[in-house]
C-alpha cells in the first residue's frame, strides 16, 4: 500500500523531470528546460508535498469518475434515474466530494521500452461509489518518451454500466510556476466549435456553437490575455475561460488538440489526445492568498488547465458523446502533453 505523500519521479535524458504524489496521482511538478537549457517547473503547485497534501487537490490530479460538471448530479441510466451526490453548488463537478483526486493511488513501476521511464496507478472504486453504479477498476499509466512526451493512459472496466469521464487537472504555465499570469501565452486550438455556459457556475447549455467571431476563437493562434480581456458575455461569466472545446475531426485516434506557446521562455506544449473535447480553464478562482512555488502566492491566471475529456454534462445531452461504459467493456484514453 502507498502513502498519500509518496513520491515518484518519472525522467528523460533532456533534463524533463515529472513528479507526482500517490494522493490523486497527483502531478506537483514537470521540469522542464527553456531555449537557453534554463530549467523552470511549468506546473502550478505549492512547494512543499505536505502543503500540496493540504492544498488544493485538483492541481495535477486525475479526476473521476466523471470530471467535470453534471447538472444537479443526476442522469438517467438504463431507464434508472442516479441521484450523485453534489458538491459544487448543486452540480456534481470531478467525481464528487471524494472524487479520484482525493484517493491513495496503487503505483507501480511499468518497464515499457517506449517510455523513458514510466508508471503504472492503479485504482478500485467500489460499487455505488460517490453514488456511481458498478466496481470500476482503473489502470493509469504516466510514461515520459525521449521526445518530451508526457504520456497518460486510462483505462478501466467496471462490473456494472455506468459513465465515465477521467482528466489530468494540472495548469500550466510555460515560462515557470510562480512566475506570473498566462495571459502573455499564446493558444492555438483545432477546434472550430465549443460548448457555451449558462452561467457563473458553469454549466453547459447543450449548444455546441461555432467560435468564430467570438473570444473562443483560438483557430488562429492569440494570446490567452487577448480572450480574457474581451468583453465576450461567455468570458465574463467565468472571468476568463472555463470552457469546453470541440476538437475538429474527432474520430477516436489521437490528434493534435491544442498548442501553448509562452514567448518569453520559447517553450511550447501540444496537447494531443483521442477524446472528443478540451476543457481549458484558466485559474479565475486563485485569488493570490495561496503561497505557491517560488513562494509567490498563485494568483488569477497563474496557470491554464488543459483537460482532455468528454463533453461536460454528456450524460444528459443526447447529442454530446457517449459517456456510458458498459459492463465488461474496456474505456480507453490517451492524452500527451509533448514540450518543445
Ligand atoms: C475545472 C473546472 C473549473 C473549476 C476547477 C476546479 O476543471 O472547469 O470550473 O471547478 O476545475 O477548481
Amino acid at each position: 500500500m502507498n502513502k498519500a505523500s509518496d513520491v515518484f519521479k518519472i525522467k528523460n535524458r533532456n533534463g524533463v523531470v515529472v513528479t507526482f504524489i500517490a494522493r490523486g496521482g497527483q502531478v506537483i511538478g514537470i521540469e522542464v528546460p527553456d531555449r537557453d537549457g534554463q530549467v523552470d517547473d511549468v506546473v502550478i503547485g505549492y512547494q512543499s508535498v505536505e502543503d500540496a497534501l493540504a492544498g488544493d487537490g485538483y492541481f495535477g490530479a486525475i479526476c473521476g469518475r466523471y470530471a467535470n460538471r453534471i447538472v444537479e448530479g443526476k442522469f438517467d441510466l438504463n431507464g434508472e434515474t442516479i441521484q450523485l451526490d453534489c458538491n459544487n453548488d448543486k452540480n456534481h463537478l470531478h467525481g464528487g466530494v471524494d472524487g479520484f483526486n482525493n484517493r491513495v493511488w496503487e503505483v507501480k513501476p511499468n518497464q515499457e521500452k517506449r517510455f523513458s521511464e514510466s508508471y503504472k496507478l492503479a485504482l478500485v472504486s467500489p460499487d455505488g461509489d460517490q453514488k456511481y453504479p458498478g466496481e470500476l477498476k482503473i489502470e493509469v499509466v504516466y510514461g515520459l518518451t525521449e521526445e518530451n512526451e508526457f504520456v497518460i493512459e486510462y483505462n478501466a472496466v467496471s462490473s456494472k454500466d455506468t459513465i465515465i469521464n477521467l482528466t489530468s487537472h494540472a495548469y500550466f504555465n510555460l515560462e515557470g510556476a510562480g512566475k506570473g499570469t498566462v495571459e502573455g501565452h499564446e493558444l492555438e486550438m483545432n477546434a472550430s466549435k465549443y460548448t457555451p455556459i449558462s452561467g457563473v457556475i458553469g454549466t453547459v447549455t447543450g449548444d455546441i456553437a461555432d467560435v468564430k467571431g467570438t473570444a473562443m476563437d483560438f483557430v488562429d493562434t492569440k494570446t490567452i490575455g487577448e480572450a480574457i480581456a474581451s468583453d465576450d458575455a461567455q468570458v465574463a461569466l467565468v472571468d476568463g475561460i472555463d470552457h469546453n472545446f470541440v476538437i475538429d475531426g474527432y474520430d477516436g485516434n489521437l490528434r493534435l488538440a491544442a498548442r501553448l506557446n509562452d514567448p518569453v521562455s520559447g517553450r511550447e506544449m501540444e496537447v494531443f489526445t483521442d477524446q472528443p473535447g478540451i476543457q481549458i480553464y484558466t485559474g479565475s478562482h486563485f485569488d493570490g492568498t495561496e503561497t505557491g512555488k517560488l513562494g509567490s502566492p498563485i494568483v488569477k491566471w497563474a496557470g491554464v488547465a488543459m483537460e482532455t475529456q468528454i463533453f461536460p454534462d454528456s450524460p444528459n445531452k443526447e447529442h454530446f458523446p457517449n459517456a456510458v461504459l458498459k459492463a465488461g467493456e474496456t474505456y480507453n484514453h490517451t492524452c500527451v502533453y509533448k514540450f518543445i
